[in-house]
């Protein structure tokens, strides 16, 4: 099965006071994670559509999955966790008691802000983690970097060829990386929030899957305002 997670689960502090998370805020004509539903609904390989977001927002999800999406039968709805990583960890707990897990399983994880997700890119990453076990989908970094471990002075410029953007989806053989999260510490856990980062650390190869710049993640009112701009021109 090819499972598609698509974590909700956060409470959005960097768009400042709004009135509900970000993932809920409109773009557009409908909410922000509907737009990202949509791109995993036109993938006719993907089996299930896992959306994990707040407990206390799950029928606030419901509701308005009935408003805005016809047909949801691929569609479950599930609780969220504290971090990021938990969040990935109760999706994967569900689906293993709900459907079982097979050796082959897939599953994307991909951010529900991050709307502007292609056909191209979701295929990408399933063909690369059939192939790799493991993928990030990243762009080239533009800007130089510039590393500081004080954020007062340079400690190094990385050449920026080898720099690159991560986005997502990450994606991974889905029995892999429920093995991998289920061993981790809770001190690991706090430190490796990024589960592509924790299995390099941890010495398992992750292969890159080529994302898009438009690929963006919304996180402040500015992020808000370009993803507007970029809807807006969608429909010249
Ligand atoms: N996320 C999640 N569960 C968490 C935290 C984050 O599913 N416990 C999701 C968010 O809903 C978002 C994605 O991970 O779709 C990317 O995270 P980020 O942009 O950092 O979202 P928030 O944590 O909501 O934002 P902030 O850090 O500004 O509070």
């Amino acid at each position: 099965m090819i499972y598609a997670e698509i974590l909700a689960g956060g409470k959005g502090t960097r768009m400042g006071n709004t009135e509900l998370p970000k993932q809920f805020l409109m773009l557009g004509d409908k909410p922000i994670f509907i737009h990202t539903v949509e791109q995993f609904m036109l993938n006719r390989r993907i089996d299930k559509i896992l959306i994990c977001c707040p407990e206390a927002w799950i029928s606030y999800t419901k509701d308005t999955l009935k408003k805005y999406i016809a047909d949801r039968t691929k569609i479950v709805v599930v609780k969220g966790g504290a971090s990021r990583n938990d969040t990935i960890m109760n999706g994967l707990s569900f689906i293993e008691n709900e459907y079982g897990l097979n050796d082959d399983d897939i599953v994307l994880t991909h951010d529900a802000v991050r709307p502007f997700l292609t056909q191209r890119i979701i295929d990408d990453n399933i063909d690369g983690a059939i192939k790799y076990g493991a993928v990030d989908t990243v762009v080239e970094a533009f800007d130089t970097i510039v590393h500081s471990t004080n954020g007062e002075t340079i400690a190094d410029i990385p050449v920026r060829s080898e720099m690159f953007q991560g986005q997502t989806p990450q994606s991974f053989n889905l029995p892999l990386l429920k093995n991998f999260l289920a061993s981790l510490s809770e001190d690991e856990k706090n430190i490796l929030t990024d589960a592509c980062k924790a299995l390099v650390i941890k010495g398992t190869p992750v292969h890159l899957v080529r994302g898009e710049v438009y690929n963006m993640k919304i996180t402040t009112q500015h992020d808000l305002k370009v993803a507007n701009g970029l809807v807006e021109g969608q429909k010249i």
